[in-house]
Formats: structure tokens, C-alpha cells, sequence
């Protein structure tokens, strides 16, 4: 495809992902937090547990829950899941076209394991399914039952994900990755689960009928995995934008602590909005100050040390000529990349110059460029080119 024409895909491809992202979270935190904040009150109808009023946009809503059927179900129900759907369905097609159309750049590097495009693409998609069907056969064993136990062995399923995914592909691949099986799970939560769940109840209320209901607790049980997933998989999908993260060799670790902090996050924000005491939600802000201090620790960048002669301009030109000149060119000799990557180009020592910090954070101190190592730079390579940078 033409390379502009490509880049505009692109753009409103991840447009409408973005947009669609923001509706699902919003509409799934604004039903979370509602659910917390129904009180009793008297005078309630017939078969409503609770109900809140709530001011926004220069009105006031009232809304009611009801468990059991009300007295006449309205025409309009208005449901929500294509939020959901859209999200997935523009995340996958972003998925294809960043990381399956260019997958030797994106998805593969050679040094972690030397995979064909369509075995990559292969196991990518595979894995996602897999994903889905373990988690979902984890909430229907025995062991859903106990909310503790699932969210351990949920916790433990991501960090397999995540330490399988940073061993067979790029460190971006295996993020995207760890947000992308997260990200299915949830959404086939909604379309496998959640949905079906809710129109077994709707039709039974519609013939007057008690629902079972068993069908509403497993809906409320995924839809509340899904909060609790949200965050961590936004920290894994903007990941992709930083060296210092995607270059870690420990992906799970990262993982692990980001799920964690996301979910511990999450339980604050929610409790907080709904006007919890900050004596009972007080405990999780040591968790997540902990957290966040661990995770940065954690990605410390790697020093690199030279002890060889005085690193020349000339020498330093040539190591990127050669290991990054075939991308970040007026015109990439790269047979993927056909216009210089985030308009960076390394034509001259001068160029180099006005780019030294950014060298120094993607191919110095983290080896998340050149990508995919598709131009194989080495260690020297790098210690040198620090060097040079150190000197400037
Ligand atoms: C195979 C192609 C390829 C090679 C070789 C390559 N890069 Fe890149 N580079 C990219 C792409 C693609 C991006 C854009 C990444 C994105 O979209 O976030 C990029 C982005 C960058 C950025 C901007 C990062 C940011 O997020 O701000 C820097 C800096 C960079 N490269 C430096 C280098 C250096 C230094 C080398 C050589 C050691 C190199 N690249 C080699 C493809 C390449």
C-alpha cells in the first residue's frame, strides 16, 4: 500500500480504538461506581434494590436498580456492549496492520526467538484465543467460586502470558501482547458472558417468569474482572511508546506489578468516587506509592561501561549509518519502512547531534532500537555509541 495512504489507515484506525476505548471504560466505571453508590430509600417500587441521584450536565438523574422484573420492561432497553465490541474489533485490525503487515519490524527480533512472519502471526492469534478459553474456564471450575483464589490464579495466567510472550517475541510485541490477551479476555466477557447472560434474564422477565439468578451474578462477577483489568491493560497498550519498558528484559515483573497497582488503583478510585471514609480505603495508597517505587527501580536502565579509546564524530556516524540509516533516512533502503520513523533522520554527525538523548534512551541504555535489532547492532556498538554521547 502506498505509504501515505498507509499512514492515514493508520491514523484512523487507532482514532477510532482510541475513541471506542474511552466509551467502553467510561460506560463500565460509570456502572461500577452507580452500583456502589444505590442506597435503600423509602417508598421504593416493588422489586428495586436500590436507587441514586446523581447531578451532571445542568440536570438530575434518577436511577434505579432492579434485581427482579419491573412491573413492565420499556421498549427502549438501551444496552450497552458495542462500546465493547468496537474496541476489540479496531484493536485486533490495529494489531494486523502495525504489528502483522510489518511483523519482522514490530513482533519479531531475532535475538529473543527467529520466527517466520505467519509462525509469529500464528502464535499471536492463537495465544489470544488460548487466553480467552483458559480464563474462562478458570471462572467456570470450582475454583470461581472463591473470589481469592480466581484473582490469584487470573494473576498468575497474566504473568504467564506476559514471561511467554517476552520470550517468543519483540519487547513492543510482548506488550501489546499482554494488553491484547487481557484485552480479549474482557471483551469476550461481554460478548461470550456478560450479554447473553443479560438476555436470558430479559427474556424470562419479559414472560413473567423469576430469572435464575445465577445469570446475573456471573455477568457482575466478569464485568467486575473487567474493572479491574482496565488500567493495567491502558499501561500496557502506552507502553509501546517507551524504550524504558518495552526494552526490559524482566516483562513480567513489570506485568506483575503494573496488574497489581492497576487493580489496587482501581479499588481506590471507585470507593473513593463513591465516598468510601479514606480511614477504609487508606490502605491502598502505601500499596501503590510501593508499587510504583518498585516498578521504576525496577526499570533502571542498564549502565554501560566502555573503557576503549576516544569514540571519533566519524566513528560514531558510521556505527548508526549502519545499524540505523536503512529506517531513519530520507529514504529507507528498509523494505517495510518507507518514510523515516517519527520524522528522525540520521543524515549527518550534526543530526546526530540534535538527537543524543533520544539515542542514548533507545539504543544506548535500552535495546529497544534499532527495532526488532532487525539491522543487528551489537554490544560494542552501543557502549560505544554511549560514549561518544557521554563526551558530547
Ligand atoms: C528497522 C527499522 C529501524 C531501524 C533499523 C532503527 N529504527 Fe528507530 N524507529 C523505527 C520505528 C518504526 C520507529 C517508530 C516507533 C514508534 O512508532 O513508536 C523508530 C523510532 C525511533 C526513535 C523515536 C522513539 C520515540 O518514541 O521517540 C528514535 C530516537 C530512534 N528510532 C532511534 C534509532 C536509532 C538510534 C537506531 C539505530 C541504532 C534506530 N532507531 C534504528 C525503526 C527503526
Amino acid at each position: 500500500m502506498d505509504p501515505f495512504l498507509a499512514e492515514w489507515l493508520n491514523i484512523l484506525v487507532r482514532w477510532s480504538h482510541v475513541l471506542a476505548g474511552i466509551s467502553w471504560i467510561g460506560t463500565s466505571f460509570y456502572f461500577v461506581a452507580l452500583d456502589l453508590s444505590l442506597r435503600k430509600a423509602s417508598g421504593m417500587p416493588e422489586g428495586v434494590s436500590g436507587e441514586a441521584w446523581e447531578v451532571h450536565g445542568g440536570g438530575f438523574y434518577h436511577v434505579r436498580k432492579y434485581l427482579s422484573a419491573p412491573a413492565e420492561l420499556p421498549p427502549h432497553l438501551i444496552w450497552f456492549k458495542w462500546e465493547a465490541y468496537l474496541t476489540w474489533i479496531t484493536g485486533f485490525l490495529l494489531l494486523i496492520i502495525q504489528y502483522y503487515i510489518a511483523a519482522d519490524v514490530y513482533l519479531i527480533d531475532p535475538s529473543v526467538m527467529a520466527l517466520t512472519s505467519w509462525q509469529a502471526i500464528g502464535i499471536s492469534v492463537a495465544s489470544l484465543f488460548a487466553g480467552w478459553i483458559i480464563y474462562d474456564t478458570l471462572c467456570r471450575s470450582p475454583i470461581g467460586k472463591n473470589t481469592s483464589w480466581l484473582a490469584l490464579c487470573v494473576y498468575l495466567l497474566i504473568l504467564a502470558a506476559a514471561y511467554f510472550y517476552s520470550h517468543i517475541f519483540s519487547g513492543r510485541g510482548a506488550f501489546i501482547h499482554v494488553g491484547a490477551f487481557v484485552g480479549t479476555m474482557m471483551a469476550a466477557n461481554v460478548f461470550a458472558v456478560i450479554i447473553p447472560n443479560q438476555g436470558k434474564i430479559t427474556a424470562t422477565l419479559l414472560k413473567g417468569e423469576k430469572p435464575d439468578p445465577i445469570y446475573g451474578i456471573i455477568g457482575k462477577q466478569r464485568s467486575t474482572h473487567n474493572t479491574y483489568l482496565t488500567l493495567p491493560v491502558i499501561f500496557m497498550m502506552t507502553s509501546n511508546h517507551y524504550a524504558i519498558i518495552t526494552g526490559h528484559p524482566q516483562a513480567w515483573a513489570i506485568v506483575g506489578i503494573i496488574v497489581l497497582l492497576g487493580g489496587v488503583a482501581r479499588y481506590f478510585l471507585l470507593r473513593h468516587e463513591v465516598g468510601d471514609e479514606m480511614s477504609e480505603i487508606a490502605w491502598t495508597i502505601p500499596v501503590i506509592a510501593l508499587c510504583l517505587v518498585g516498578v521504576v527501580m525496577l526499570t533502571q536502565p542498564q549502565t554501560v561501561t566502555y573503557a576503549g579509546p576516544k569514540v571519533s564524530d566519524e566513528e560514531a556516524f558510521k556505527i548508526v549509518q549502519n545499524r540505523c540509516s536503512s529506517c531513519h533516512a530520507a529514504n529507507p533502503t528498509d523494505d517495510k519502512i518507507k518514510a523515516a520513523p517519527k520524522g528522525i533522520m540520521f543524515s549527518s554527525i550534526d543530526d546526530m547531534k540534535k538527537y543524543t538523548k533520544q539515542i542514548e534512551t533507545q539504543a544506548v541504555r535500552n535495546n529497544a532500537m534499532p527495532m526488532g535489532n532487525k539491522t543487528h547492532m551489537l554490544p560494542e556498538e552501543r557502549a560505544k555509541l554511549g560514549a561518544w554521547i557521554a563526551a558530547q
